[in-house]
């Protein structure tokens, strides 16, 4: 049977991004396959962060994960901090990976921006780390959005590496699985940049926490084009942000693009947004309510993680050890 692991960072708010781009997606996935889900810790780590902060933002994503739809009792949920195999392996993959692949990494010179000696070697060495998450698992298929798809591309390339390297077949090559109709949902501010947690702006953004007023008043200040809506998906090219509001539309009602529009050609956005931010309540806001409470019973989060970490150590630990012996480190 395929094996399925992803990861989300515990920094920043949950946004509508990581729900329609991951982790619906991750619950979808519980039907048909053995998931592993992680709350990456020690990514977030790479840039600097409150400890406190760091600490409630891990409990949060957990609840977020759970609230959005993934069953503790079918699926894994743990922190990766509390697996050591995860920082095992990275250290092997660091001495298999090349720096000029990693060199090649977009996010890693996003996210350094200008004063690239000031970054920290963590964050240089985040999709190795990325790579070790999936491979210490064996997983197969990896669903993430668009953004993530040269990270995943890099894991392939570096267990490829190790199997040539240890003449073996040991780690099999896992797939990304992005889901086409949510693979990035862009800014409410800016049609041509991402969804962020980290984005300065909370307009920018749905927060899987915000309530009914808020995404109602975040819809209706998103930035729009003075057209109407058109009567055919085509006509939304070079309409970043009327563009990026259809597919938040097709996302959440699970319909095709086309369908939408059809619906609303040749009207306006003041009707379109009304539209959009009941469906976006009525689908975020039961999601909500369902983390506030788990938020509110730390003891159920934690509980689940718990489980959910001695499971996840259960399948890591032996290939972890395989790895070792494969490397031929001695075991006395
Ligand atoms: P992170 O925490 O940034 O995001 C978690 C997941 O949400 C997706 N996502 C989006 N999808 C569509 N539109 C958006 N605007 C949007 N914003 C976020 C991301 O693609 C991701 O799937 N490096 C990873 C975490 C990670 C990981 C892993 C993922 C660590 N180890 C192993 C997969 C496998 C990250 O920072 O995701």
């Amino acid at each position: 049977m395929n094996r399925i692991f992803s990861g989300i960072q515990p920094s920043g708010n949950l946004q509508l991004g990581n729900y329609l781009g991951a982790i619906r997606n991750w619950a979808r996935m519980q039907d048909s396959h053995e998931c592993i889900y992680c709350v990456v810790d020690l990514h977030a780590i790479t840039v600097p962060q409150d400890p406190a902060e760091l600490r409630r933002a891990t409990r949060e994503v957990a609840a977020g994960v759970i609230a959005g739809g993934v069953d503790p009792d079918r699926s894994v949920i743990f922190v990766q901090s509390q697996a050591p195999e995860h920082a095992e392996l990275a250290w092997i993959l660091n001495c298999v990976a090349r720096l000029g692949w990693l060199n090649r990494m977009t996010q890693f010179k996003d996210k350094a921006g200008a004063d690239r000696d000031g970054a920290t070697v963590g964050l240089y060495t985040y999709p190795v780390l990325q790579a070790a998450d999936v491979l210490a698992y064996k997983a197969t298929d990896v669903p993430v959005g668009e953004d993530q798809k040269q990270h995943i591309e890099l894991a392939r390339d570096i267990a490829q590496a190790f199997n040539s390297m240890f003449d073996t077949d040991f780690f099999p090559l896992p797939e990304p699985r992005i889901q086409p109709e949510a693979a990035r949902i862009m800014s409410l501010r800016d049609g041509t940049r991402k969804m962020s947690k980290s984005d300065p702006s909370d307009y920018s953004r749905i927060n899987m926490t915000d309530g009914a007023d808020l995404i109602a008043r975040k819809i209706r200040r998103a930035k729009t084009d003075p057209a109407p809506l058109p009567d055919h998906a085509e006509a939304l090219e070079g309409r970043p942000e009327a563009r990026n509001l259809v597919t938040i539309y097709a996302a959440l009602a699970e319909v095709s693009q086309e369908t939408v529009v059809e619906r609303f050609a040749g009207k306006g956005f003041g009707i379109f947004k009304s539209e959009l931010a009941d469906l976006a309540v009525a689908v975020l806001g039961p999601i909500g309510e369902e983390m506030q409470r788990l938020m509110a019973a730390p003891d159920e989060v934690d509980a689940i993680l718990g489980r959910g970490n001695a499971r996840a150590r259960e399948i890591s630990g032996p290939i972890i050890r395989a790895a070792q012996d494969i490397v031929g480190f001695h075991r006395a």
